[in-house]
């Protein structure tokens, strides 16, 4: 089924690795040209967005700083006809730990704002005129933890409650450019880095987590990649501010 993303060029942040690179090779699969960003390295990407048959190519950038992001997105737009739709899915989340909320670390706590939260905006604030120019789609990663106020990671929570809000904002805000702006909020997905969040207790939090679900099977990082084609395809051109959980049912909004 030709679900309209043919040939629309798509900007994929954080697409180096899981969640982010499952994404990147389901536009490939429709047919989308893939625009991958990351800190680190895409080629592993790279190569299997070009398998899926779609045309692919990578720009480094890191979130966290400024000067940084305006220069891959100025790269980006100056190699690209159009931006037709972003995924703003880098996030700090691999890497960090479950703890009580009075240990965290304020340099840790400023960087996950930093990069979650500011590097998030500043990417759709240097696409800005790409996307308005071809009313394009804006899909913001949340997480499913800010809706149910999941413990230990406080900074993390704050940072996808910034995103809900800033997607909420957006979509305000560029409603009357006819660009899209909607969250997917994916619930706790069985992945590395979810496994180094909770390190020896990922078994039993895995567990616990399926028997709260709804569905009771793992939510893996390509289950993203439907509600994600959905919301940049023409199927939800009329979708906008909304926050979708893809968690097997583990919350309803
Ligand atoms: N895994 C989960 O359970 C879960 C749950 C809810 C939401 N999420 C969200 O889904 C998205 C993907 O998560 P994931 O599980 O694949 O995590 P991950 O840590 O494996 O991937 C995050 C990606 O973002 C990139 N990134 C991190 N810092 C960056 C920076 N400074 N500049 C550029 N890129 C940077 C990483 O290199 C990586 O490719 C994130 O937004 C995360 O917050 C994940």
């Amino acid at each position: 089924m030709d679900i309209g993303l043919t040939g629309k060029n798509v900007v994929v942040t954080g697409a180096g690795r899981s969640i982010g690179q499952e994404i990147a090779i389901g536009f490939a699969e429709v047919g989308a040209n893939v625009i991958g960003v990351d800190i680190i390295d895409l080629g592993e990407t790279g190569e299997k967005v070009t398998a899926a048959g779609g045309a692919w190519s990578a720009h480094s950038a890191d979130l966290e700083d400024p000067s940084s992001v305006e220069a891959a997105c100025k790269n980006i737009m100056a190699d690209n006809k159009s931006i037709d739709a972003l995924v703003n899915n880098a996030a700090l989340y691999g890497g960090l730990k479950m703890m009580p909320m009075d240990k965290i670390d304020l340099d840790v706590w400023d960087k996950v704002m930093n990069i979650n939260v500011r590097g998030t905006y500043l990417v759709v604030r240097n696409l800005m005129p790409a996307l308005i120019e071809a009313k394009g789609k804006i899909v913001n990663i949340a997480s499913g933890s800010a809706l149910r106020g999941s413990p230990g990671l406080m900074h993390y929570v704050a940072s996808k409650g910034a995103v809900i809000g800033m997607t909420r904002s957006m979509a305000t805000e560029l409603g009357g450019h006819g660009v899209t702006v909607n969250a997917v909020a994916p619930g706790f997905v069985a992945n590395e880095a979810s496994q180094g969040l909770t390190d020896d207790m990922y078994d039993k939090y895995l567990e616990m987590t399926v028997m709260a679900q709804s569905i009771k099977e793992p939510t893996e990082p390509k289950d993203m990649v439907g509600t994600i084609l959905y919301l940049t395809s023409p199927l939800a051109n009329s979708v906008t501010g909304q926050v979708c959980p893809v968690d097997n049912g583990l919350c309803k909004t």
